[in-house]
């Protein structure tokens, strides 16, 4: 084992951490989007949106990403659903991105409702009895406590998306894990890359972790 493909493979290195982070970003964003969708059907009173979102949620939570990765990736195109490359993005990071966005999209529809039911149940029924519409209290009273559970927990699903996202190296996205893959075919040193890897995940993590308790913190602090 050795540390010397750090030196020509840096900038290989470099840019594939870029796009670790890329994805992660995208999914979180379009992860939010489905998740407050989500979150919005299955908390509404209509029962066919309320199943619906169950069921989404369920199924994603209960498989893993990587079989669903498989599916949208390997599993569309044979029904003549294919992902373009767009704007020169090749057509695996679309996937990819598209894949864990779908993925995030569950987790954070649940991290939004437990947000949203952690607040007091007292809440609602005082400011009903003010004379406030339910959605009138969702929107003053309700979602701006929950916001506080909410954001901490949104960060972390960010860390997450920042791990899970190795697996996209599977489809050929050219990430941080893909390029370990790369320096060990090269190198035959399958030790060092893959530590190299790790390192580099780690202080992105470690990082972020970090912000997240200091927003966590402040957080706390305006209650
Ligand atoms: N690795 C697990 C799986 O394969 C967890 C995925 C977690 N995803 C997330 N967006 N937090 O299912």
């Amino acid at each position: 084992m050795s540390f010397d493909f750090v030196g020509p493979y840096l900038p290989t290195f470099m840019k594939s951490t870029l796009t670790t982070i890329e994805i992660s970003f995208i999914a979180l964003f379009f992860g939010f989007i489905i998740g407050l969708i989500l979150c919005l059907a299955k908390m509404s009173k209509n029962g066919i949106f309320k199943a619906l979102s169950t069921i989404y949620i369920e199924v994603i939570r209960d498989t893993p990403l990587l079989v669903q990765l498989s599916i949208i990736y390997y599993g569309l195109p044979q029904i003549g659903i294919n992902f373009p490359s767009l704007f020169g993005i090749p057509s695996d990071f679309i996937a990819g991105a598209f894949a864990l966005s779908i993925n995030s999209g569950a987790y954070v529809a649940e991290i939004m409702r437990s947000g949203i039911q952690s607040v007091d149940k007292g809440q609602m029924e005082a400011s009903r009895s003010l004379g406030l519409s339910y959605w009138a209290t969702m929107r003053h009273v309700i979602v701006p406590q929950a916001v506080k559970n909410i954001l901490p927990s949104l960060a972390n699903e960010f860390v997450s998306l920042v791990k899970e996202s190795a697996i996209l190296s599977f489809i050929g996205v050219i990430d941080i894990m893909f390029t370990a893959n790369t320096v060990k075919n090269a190198t035959y040193d399958s030790f060092g890359p893959y530590l190299f890897a790790a390192a580099i995940y780690f202080v992105l993590t470690f990082t972020l972790s970090k912000l997240v308790g200091l927003l966590e913190k402040k957080m706390a602090a305006s209650n």
